[in-house]
């Protein structure tokens, strides 16, 4: 499989993807898509993984774009509602509605702190992941916290994710650690490849054994 390099089927995908954020979550055009969102969408369809985690699922958008292109997916979505970056009040409400809308049955979420001891162990545990998106604790510290239980339980080949590396508030911190985290999956795995999304506030994509 290769990257879909082409304009044409690039804005064919974004063409389905628009329809989706407009009827299915309730956005205009107007809305502005997160290079997250319309990327993540993109990889979900192209790649369909069997298990997808998330740290970090806020009010379920991300979870929403994997599941809504790819109906075998299950999601494993960890979020410790209010915490820190990004927190939303009331985040686990719209998150048990996005998944109820678009991944009923397949989804598990697990409230609390992903950097507590029962968190990581549970992340572990539930593995291991064909996709996986950091985008939790926008710290070094946090989201190094995050990559360091991640990368144990990322399956032989997958695709990690960590959101915002290009946002103005985490820049250094987050490609910071996306740079040390190919840099470590590089050294352990042959077939390594990455890609940087600098629109909107970035995102960094680690391909593992995916040809
Ligand atoms: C930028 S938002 C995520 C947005 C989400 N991906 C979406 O599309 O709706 C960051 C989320 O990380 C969560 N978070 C921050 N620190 C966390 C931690 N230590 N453990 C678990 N979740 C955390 C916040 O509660 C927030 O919901």
């Amino acid at each position: 499989m290769t990257e879909p390099t082409s304009v044409t089927e690039v804005r064919k995908l974004r063409e389905q993807f628009h329809p989706f954020c407009k009827d299915s979550l309730g956005w205009n055009f107007e809305t502005p898509v997160g290079s997250l969102h319309w990327k993540i969408y993109e990889l979900a369809l192209k790649y369909k993984p069997k298990k997808y985690g998330e740290i970090g699922s806020g009010i379920g958008v991300s979870a929403s774009c994997v599941a809504y292109p790819s109906p075998e997916t299950h999601l494993y979505l960890y979020d410790s509602p209010g915490h820190g970056y990004g927190g939303f009040g009331g985040s686990d409400e719209y998150l048990i509605h996005h998944m109820t809308k678009f991944a009923k049955g397949r989804c598990t979420l697990n409230l609390g702190d992903s950097q507590t001891q029962t968190a990581k162990d549970m992340i572990i545990s539930n593995g291991p992941y064909d996709m996986f998106n950091i985008d939790g604790d926008h710290s070094y510290i946090g989201a190094k916290s995050d990559y360091d239980t991640v990368k144990k339980c990322l399956a032989e080949k997958s695709i990690l994710i960590i959101d915002d590396i290009t946002h103005i508030a985490h820049k250094e911190d987050l490609t910071r650690l996306f740079n040390e985290a190919l840099e470590e999956i590089k050294s352990i795995h042959k077939n390594v490849r990455s890609e940087v999304i600098e629109e909107g506030t970035g995102v960094g994509i680690i391909y593992i054994n995916i040809d």
